[in-house]
């Protein structure tokens, strides 16, 4: 009889304590409109380290965000010097090498990027009938890469060095976007491989 008055206690007590939380816990989340309630591990939303954004006594200027000393590359950076002008654009065609050895590999690689990249554009044969091209009233094709067409921009197609196909690929030209942000240096090169072997269709 005694043993169960306890067992009724232990149970009011766990009942009761569990209203009194449920209360605390609603009553401080209608504080007011801008409350954020109850924040468990604070130290999750404000972590120790700096965030981008964040002031920082620790530089000059206060922010945490550097701009990089002037002549300094960030690792794995690769800088492309040629600017968006006809001179860039010739001087890239001039000196430009594809810095890749021409493989199976590096061509089914730059296959699978022009396909992903450029196809819908160019068509997978690179004849300018790709999906948007056919679809989209009013949007230039682009021209067959293969022989006897001309560039806009003068020279045939399948002529064009493999520095003009990279500086194309990095602005872009016209209608089509630029493409630096969407292709590492690498991934591009193996791009421009492909492309040269479909300047060689007929
Ligand atoms: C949104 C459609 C579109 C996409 C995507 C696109 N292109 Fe183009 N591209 C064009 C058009 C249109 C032209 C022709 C522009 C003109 O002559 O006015 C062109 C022209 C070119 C030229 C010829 C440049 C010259 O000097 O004549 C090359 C090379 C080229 N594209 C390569 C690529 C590669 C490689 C990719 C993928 C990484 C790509 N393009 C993606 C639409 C596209």
């Amino acid at each position: 009889m005694k043993g169960s008055m306890l067992a009724m206690n232990k149970k009011n007590i766990v009942f009761s304590a569990a209203i009194a939380l449920a209360s605390v816990a609603l009553l401080s989340a209608c504080r007011n409109n801008k409350s954020t309630g109850l924040e468990y591990a604070r130290n999750m939303y404000d972590p120790i380290a700096y965030n981008q954004d964040q002031p920082n006594k620790n530089f000059a200027n206060g922010a945490t965000s550097q701009t990089p000393p002037a002549n300094t590359t960030p690792v794995g950076f690769v800088r492309f010097e040629y600017a968006n002008t006809p001179e860039g654009l010739a001087a890239a065609s001039a000196s430009l090498v594809n810095p890749l050895d021409t493989s199976e590999t590096n061509l089914a690689q730059g296959k699978h990027y022009y396909e992903v990249f450029c196809g819908n554009c160019h068509g997978a044969k690179g004849d300018g009938q790709g999906p948007i091209t056919l679809l989209e009233k009013g949007i230039t094709a682009p021209a067959f890469y293969g022989e006897g067409r001309e560039s806009s921009r003068g020279g045939l197609m399948s002529e064009l060095p493999a520095g003009r196909i990279y500086h194309t690929i990095y602005y872009g030209y016209n209608a089509m976007g630029p493409h630096n942000s969407l292709l590492t240096p690498d991934e591009r090169w193996k791009v421009v491989m492909y492309v040269q072997q479909l300047q060689k269709t007929k």
